[in-house]
């Protein structure tokens, strides 16, 4: 099967350092044309070292990556250190990354990268706030003509929010940008807390990982042990829920999760309801429905898939040590 091309835009972060550590694993079933960073979780130079750092530990020095934007496009930034730790991942040794990332801004890389795609041949996959992608937009809306679809981590609708009552974090961190994915017209494919918190890093489930004992399962390991330790994601028993692996983990697997279609518009006004997600499943003349709204989980499944891919790419990197001797 021809991998996926894929452009990953991310704000590592403890759970997209996970989505990366399974990205890199993948390696027949992804194509990366690179890694865009954007400030959220974190700040922008440290999201940036922060995917150079898992880059290394994944041993794929060949994927490039970009840092991208420094602030939302209007609002103020938020950050979410409570729940990544002040190096963004938690409690992960941090070190001088092997190699840097590269000089090019990621917007610009964004857009040409897609400018050259053969239609419909991409996947952006996002999990931070929409930044980047907002600003390739804006910049050059032919752009939409390289993307198979969008597929992203962010928004809530049953399950209420993660950093307000009512919105999630992603969305929460720039609105405004998210309100011009989610009315481009691109096709979206939204996994919001709907369907990540059906994802729990249970302890059985991280002992499992752990014990694949490849340097990307043992980090990790380390990164979900970390979530599960924050009394703020809830008991240790249940598991932290795991959000931005879902969108690479549709992609490896689609039958993992169940989509309905919809049309979404986010609330950019109400210092009440700011980043809200409005989710509308019946069609509404003047509302498009190019959103694909993750409505369900396979929590064992994904983190089956995670196992497999990790386990599967240790023992690709054990034969060609041996191969070297
Ligand atoms: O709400 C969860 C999202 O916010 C995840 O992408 C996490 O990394 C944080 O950015
Ligand atoms: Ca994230």
């Amino acid at each position: 099967m021809r991998p996926h091309r894929v452009i990953v835009d991310c704000d590592p972060g403890v759970d997209d350092a996970v989505m990366l550590s399974l990205a890199f694993a993948a390696r027949d079933a992804l194509d990366i044309a690179g890694i865009t960073t954007v400030a959220g979780n974190v700040g922008a130079a440290l999201t940036t070292r922060n995917a150079c750092l898992i880059r290394d530990i994944a041993s794929r020095p060949e994927i490039p990556v970009f840092a991208g934007c420094v602030r939302p496009l209007r609002r103020a930034s938020v950050e979410a250190g409570h729940f990544h730790g002040e190096s963004g991942l938690g409690s992960l040794p941090i070190a001088a990354p092997r190699s840097a990332a590269e000089s090019s801004h990621a917007v610009d890389f964004i857009v040409s990268t897609l400018l050259d795609a053969e239609p419909a041949s991409v996947t952006l996959v996002a999990t931070g706030p929409l930044t980047n992608l907002a600003v390739a937009l804006g910049r050059e809306p032919e752009i939409r003509r390289g993307l198979r679809e969008i597929a992203l981590m962010g928004g809530a609708r049953n399950e209420g929010g993660n950093i307000t009552a009512s919105a999630e974090y992603n969305i929460y961190a720039d609105p405004d940008a998210a309100a011009a994915v989610f009315g481009s017209g691109c096709t979206v494919v939204a996994f919001g807390l709907d369907a990540t918190h059906q994802v729990r890093a249970t302890p059985e489930r991280v002992a499992a990982i752990r014990a694949i004992g490849s340097p990307p399962a043992l980090a990790v390991a380390e990164l979900l042990a970390f979530s599960n330790a924050l009394p703020a994601n809830g008991p240790s028993a249940q598991g932290s829920p795991l959000h931005d692996p879902c969108p690479i983990a549709w992609l490896l697997r689609p039958e993992l999760f169940r989509l309905q279609p919809c049309h979404v518009d986010v609330e950019t006004g109400s210092p009440l309801t700011l980043g809200h997600t409005a989710v509308e499943f019946r069609a509404v003349a003047g509302r498009p429905q190019n959103v694909l709204w993750a409505t369900g989980a396979d929590g064992a499944g994904v983190f089956r898939l995670l196992g497999e891919t990790l386990a599967a790419d240790a023992a690709r990197a054990a034969s060609a040590a041996h191969r070297a001797l």
